[in-house]
């Protein structure tokens, strides 16, 4: 059989090549949005099946038809995989397209657009345990090794889809009234008032039940359950369900079951001397 963790070397970056060929992230930046689109942006692991169920209730008011019978690929493509294009001419406005792509790889289809842009952060430590667990599961991913290994790997950015550090602030250092911002921290410590935050970027209001009924359908029990966001239609040799769940905790602080004392020193000290200046604040446990 076919290796599936052969990666895709791109401006330095590795991509896992089962998703990405060089012709899909050469042609990502030339991509043209339309001016109902909007585009969820994240580093790996931050929260975007999240996001991307939010986004469908958000402009479902509250429905979860859409969510409960169109898997999250479908209804909001990754626009530097491979079956963009054909998924693409399917959709009907307002369209939802997600990318993992660092904002340099993305600028130019960014610029002269008027797409809606919603970023996700979420606070790395979590992010690096996520990641690492999802690797293990992942057929299209290297092998991580031990977590001390993958550490280094995240805190160097060799990993797949580059450095979290250059993602995070590449996007967040934007100034354009267009792009929101918001926290997996925060959603998930105020999931109703990130909906009508939401919702008002989009100008998409929605009433107290439909707010209600999104907040239900989006809850991490009910997205757990939910094969078409909990990727367990994905077959076993792209995903070994054997060896972990897709939706695996979707707790804050989870890091610290893993960290060990030396390895949260070496992670500050990476932070602190990368993020110099970065006005980003995250939650660094559950309160
Ligand atoms: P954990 O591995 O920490 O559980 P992404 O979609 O960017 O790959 O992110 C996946 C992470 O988001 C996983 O984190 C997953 O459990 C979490 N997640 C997904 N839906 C969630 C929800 N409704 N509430 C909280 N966390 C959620």
């Amino acid at each position: 059989m076919a290796r599936l963790d052969v990666m895709e070397s791109f401006q330095d970056i590795a991509f896992p090549g089962h998703l990405h060929t060089q012709e899909t992230l050469r042609d990502a930046p030339n991509f043209r949005f339309q001016d109902t689109d909007t585009l969820i942006a994240t580093y790996p692991k931050s929260g975007t099946t999240w996001m991307q169920e939010i986004l469908t209730l958000t402009l479902n008011q509250g429905d979860d038809t859409v969510s409960r019978t169109v898997p999250n690929w479908a209804r909001a493509p990754w626009l530097e995989q491979y079956y963009f294009p054909h998924v693409v001419k399917m959709m009907r406005e307002p369209r939802i397209i997600t990318t993992h792509l660092p904002y340099h790889l993305l600028a130019p289809a960014l610029r002269d657009s008027k797409v809606k842009v919603i970023y996700v952060a979420r606070n790395p430590k979590d992010i690096a345990v996520s990641f690492y667990h999802f690797h293990k599961m992942a057929n299209f991913l290297p092998e991580p090794g031990s977590f001390d290994q993958f550490l280094d790997c995240f805190l160097e950015g060799t990993v797949s889809y580059g450095s979290w550090f250059e993602h995070v602030k590449g996007w967040t250092t934007q100034t354009s009234k267009s792009i929101f911002y918001i926290t997996y921290e925060e959603m998930w410590l105020d999931l109703r008032g990130s909906l009508e935050r939401i919702s008002a970027f989009l100008q998409c209001p929605l009433g107290a039940e439909q707010i209600s009924n999104a907040q239900k359908h989006c809850s991490f029990n009910r997205m757990k359950e939910n094969p078409m966001v909990n990727y367990s239609t994905v077959s076993s040799d792209i995903m070994d369900h054997s060896k972990g769940q897709f939706m695996r905790k979707g707790k804050i602080g989870d890091w610290r079951n893993m960290f060990t004392e030396e390895q949260n020193r070496r992670f500050e000290e990476v932070f602190s001397s990368k993020m110099v200046g970065s006005h980003l604040k995250f939650i660094w446990e559950a309160p």
